[in-house]
């Protein structure tokens, strides 16, 4: 029986199989966002991996999905398909083969298969007044990736966004997994904001976002008061604005619409349990932090202030 299809643009496929199981299905590939090849292959399979995560479940079997020009050194598909292996043992999948195909622009991803329990499972709806909205990385790698594009970005700001990139999902669902998640999804080509919508208008709820406490990356405030945003943004900003109200401006507005690779979890838990996992979290190398709530249905899906 099919648990979550299409209708809800959730973030994978899950099919119940049994009482106590079911699998999480999904595929995610894009063209190269860093120069390194091997750092290129842990980005593409941490993101693949991530809607796996974002559902609540753990990835068990991934197949590669690359395309790679004839004219570049096989070498370099070598190193993308070693980093995504060593993601994928990271989180304790197999990696049990895959398909590449010659095409002009190289492309790297995962198709990832996961078990969850389906009354475990985590949706991108069902978010409920009163609960604290909790992100697990910082945001501003599109920002930063233009920066780099730009030869602006320093390597110490780029390590940190790569760090963001290849980072799994894993620690904080494993870590969340213990607390009454009502809703979940990852942050990744719709930003922050995009991706906040889809819970919002799926739980029939608003949600506030406090924008002083939304983590970012190093460099990002500078960069985007120079106004290096990727066209992304403005599409997602265009998309969703008749949704929201937002009473910022600025930098820190930029950074909502900002478009995530492999970015972290946006997680609705109850405020009462908010304080014990953050506490959890921040035993974690990324920052985390409460970035504002859930209310009733107000007259805008979002508001940013
Ligand atoms: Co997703
Ligand atoms: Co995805």
């Amino acid at each position: 029986m099919l648990l979550v299809g299409t209708e809800t643009s959730d973030d994978a496929a899950v099919y119940q199989v049994g009482k106590e199981l079911a699998i999480i299905q999904t595929v995610d590939f894009f063209t190269p966002v860093v120069d390194d090849p091997y750092l290129f292959g842990q980005i593409a399979a941490a993101n693949a991996l991530s809607d796996v995560y974002a559902m609540g479940g753990e990835p068990k079997l991934a197949l590669n999905l690359a395309a790679f020009p004839n004219c570049l050194d096989i070498e370099i598909l070598g190193e993308i398909l070693r980093g995504g292996a060593d993601k994928v043992m990271e989180a304790g999948a197999v990696l049990a083969g895959g398909h590449t195909i010659s095409d002009e622009e190289p492309k790297y991803g995962l198709c990832v298969t996961g078990f969850v329990h389906p009354e475990k499972m985590w949706k991108n709806y069902g978010a409920r007044p009163g609960d604290s909205l909790i992100l697990t990385k910082p945001l501003g790698s599109g920002i930063i990736s233009t920066a780099v594009k730009g030869e602006l970005a320093s390597e110490e700001e780029l390590r940190e966004a790569v760090k963001v990139m290849t980072t799994l999902n894993k620690y904080a669902r494993d870590l969340a997994a213990n607390f009454s998640v009502h809703s979940c999804t990852d942050i990744t080509g719709f930003g922050l904001a995009g991706h906040a919508m889809e819970m919002a208008k799926g739980s029939e709820a608003t949600l506030v976002i406090e924008t002083e406490k939304l983590p970012v990356l190093p460099g990002v405030q500078e960069y985007a008061e120079m106004g290096l945003i990727p066209a992304g943004a403005y599409r997602n900003r265009e998309f969703l604005e008749s949704g929201m109200e937002s009473r910022t401006e600025g930098w820190r507005e930029d950074v909502l619409f900002d478009p995530q690779t492999s970015g972290g979890l946006l997680l609705a838990v109850p405020q009462e349990e908010a304080p014990e996992l953050m506490k959890l979290l921040s035993g974690l190398e990324l920052p985390s932090a409460v970035i504002g709530e859930v209310t009733g249905k107000q007259e805008k899906y979002l508001v940013f202030v």
